[in-house]
């Protein structure tokens, strides 16, 4: 990821082909600037490299921003069962990619590495986005605003929506 040194800060240079913008489902988005073809290499996913034990000291500071009203954005990324990314560092231009239960992109783990793919042609002006894939456990501290059709309402993995759902109807009788 190259960067741009400016006033002492660092900071980002976006790619030609993308565009930073305020998003209508939270917060910033990651949007196509360009027409982006099915099975592109769109964007690395980069930041720290942690251990598990690191990720989760991380995760109570993330709840203890929450809890004091600040940002509980979740940017740790699993890459494996030993190691972790913590895409919180402004270097990280994917971190901005917010979650679809209708992705049009997904994260694939190519050599320990994490890359955004197009799943499908993406036109100019969409905004990008993949499946958090959240498991079940956790779904429920996860409001999810995608708007899809198939969106349970919670930011989880595809094959446990049926759970989510489960749950709501037997709290809702
Ligand atoms: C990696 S950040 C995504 C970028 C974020 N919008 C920003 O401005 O930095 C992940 C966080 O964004 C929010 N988010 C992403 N997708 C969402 C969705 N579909 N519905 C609600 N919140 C979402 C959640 O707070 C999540 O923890
Ligand atoms: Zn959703």
């Amino acid at each position: 990821m190259s960067l741009t040194i400016k006033k002492g800060k660092v900071r980002q240079k976006i790619p030609a082909h993308l565009r930073l913008a305020r998003s209508g489902v939270h917060g910033y988005g990651l949007f196509a600037r360009d027409f982006i073809p099915q099975e592109s290499r769109i964007i690395e996913y980069v930041g720290e490299r942690v251990t598990k034990a690191e990720a989760l000291r991380r995760e109570d500071q993330r709840l203890a921003r929450l809890a004091a009203g600040g940002d509980g954005c979740v940017y740790v990324f699993i890459v494996n069962k030993r190691q972790d990314i913590d895409g919180r560092v402004p270097w990280n231009l994917a971190r901005r990619i917010n979650h679809s239960c209708a992705p049009n992109c997904e994260a694939q783990n190519i050599a320990g590495r994490i890359w955004i793919m197009a799943l499908r042609d993406i036109a100019p002006g969409e905004e990008l986005n993949y499946n958090y894939g959240f498991a079940y456990a956790e779904a429920r501290d996860h409001p999810c605003r995608c708007g899809a059709k198939q969106c349970v309402g919670y930011i989880v993995e595809a094959p446990q929506r049926w759970r989510v759902k489960r749950a709501l109807a037997a709290e809702n009788k």
